[in-house]
C-alpha cells in the first residue's frame, strides 16, 4: 500500500522548489493534496487541488480555508514550507521586506496550522510540519529578519504540539539546508559555497534528504514525535 493512502496533506509553496518536491511525493505515495501559492498551479495531478491564496495575508488565508471546508472532510497533514528571503544587512533592509518575511514566514504557518488543527480535531489525527532553515544555527550576516522567523517556526511547532498534543497532533520543524530552487538563487553562490563547505556533511541537501525526514515526521508510528526541531547536514 501506498504510504499516504487515504490521507490528505496542504503543502503551502507547492508550486516550486521545496514545496513542489514534497506535493510530488505525497500523490506518489497516495495522497490527496492541497498546494497553496500566489501563482498558478504547476502540478496537473487528479488528486491535486490548487488554492491561489497570497499568505502574506491573514484573512486571504482565512479566507482559503472556509473555501475548503466545503471542499474537503479531513486534513491530516500540513507542511508548512512556503516563505520568502530578502537576504540584507539590516541597517539598509527595506521594512516592508522585513514585515513580508514576519507575514509569510511565521504568521502564515501560525494561522495555516491553527486552522488545520480544526480538521486534525475532528478527525483526532495530525501530522504538522515546519520546513525551517540552516539560518536559525548558522545565522548568517543580512539574514536576522529571516533567521528569526525561521528561528520562530520552531517555537510556534513546540508551543503548538503542547495545545495539539491531546488531539494526536504532533508538530515538528524541518531545519534544511542549500538546495537549489529560486530562493537559493537570490543568494551570492560564493556565500553559499563557503557555508556548505563548513557544514559537518559538507554538500547540498537532496530531495531525498528532506523527504526521508518529511516521512519519519509523518508517520503512524511517529506518534510519540512531537516539539522537535531536525537539522540536516549536521547543522545544529
Ligand atoms: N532552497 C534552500 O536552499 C533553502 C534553504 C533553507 C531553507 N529553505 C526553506 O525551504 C522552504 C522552500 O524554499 P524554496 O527554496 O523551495 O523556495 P522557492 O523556490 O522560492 O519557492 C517558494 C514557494 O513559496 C510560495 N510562496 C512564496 N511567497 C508566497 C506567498 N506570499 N503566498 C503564497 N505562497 C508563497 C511560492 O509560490 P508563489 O510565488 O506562486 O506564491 C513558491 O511555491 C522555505 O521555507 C525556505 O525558507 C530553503
Amino acid at each position: 500500500m501506498d504510504l499516504y493512502s487515504g490521507k490528505t496533506a496542504l503543502v503551502t509553496g507547492a508550486t516550486r522548489g521545496v514545496g513542489r518536491i514534497i506535493a510530488e511525493h505525497f500523490l506518489s505515495e497516495g495522497a490527496s493534496v492541497i498546494g497553496f501559492a500566489r501563482g498558478e498551479p504547476s502540478l496537473t495531478a487528479a488528486a491535486y487541488h490548487h488554492v491561489q491564496v497570497d499568505l502574506a495575508d491573514p484573512m486571504a488565508i482565512q479566507k482559503a480555508f472556509l473555501g475548503l471546508h466545503k471542499q474537503i472532510t479531513r486534513l491530516d497533514i500540513v507542511v508548512n514550507n512556503a516563505a520568502v528571503l530578502t537576504s540584507q544587512y539590516a541597517m539598509i533592509m527595506p521594512p516592508a521586506a522585513a514585515q513580508a518575511m514576519v507575514n509569510v514566514n511565521l504568521l502564515a504557518p501560525f494561522i495555516v496550522s491553527r486552522e488545520a488543527a480544526k480538521f486534525m480535531r475532528k478527525s483526532k489525527w495530525g501530522r504538522i510540519i515546519n520546513i525551517g532553515s540552516m539560518a536559525v544555527s548558522l545565522e548568517p550576516i543580512g539574514d536576522s529578519v529571516y533567521a528569526a522567523t525561521k528561528a520562530g517556526l520552531s517555537t510556534l511547532a513546540n508551543v503548538m504540539a503542547k495545545e495539539f498534543g491531546p488531539m494526536n497532533v504532533t508538530c515538528n520543524t524541518l531545519g534544511i539546508t542549500a538546495i537549489e530552487s529560486d530562493m537559493l538563487s537570490q543568494l551570492p553562490r560564493d556565500k553559499i559555497d563557503a557555508i556548505i563547505a563548513g557544514l559537518p556533511v559538507p554538500r547540498f541537501a537532496t530531495a531525498a534528504d528532506i523527504l526521508n525526514v518529511v516521512d519519519f515526521f509523518a508517520a503512524e508510528a511517529s506518534s510519540y514525535v512531537t516539539a522537535q526541531t531536525v537539522f540536516l547536514g549536521g547543522v545544529n
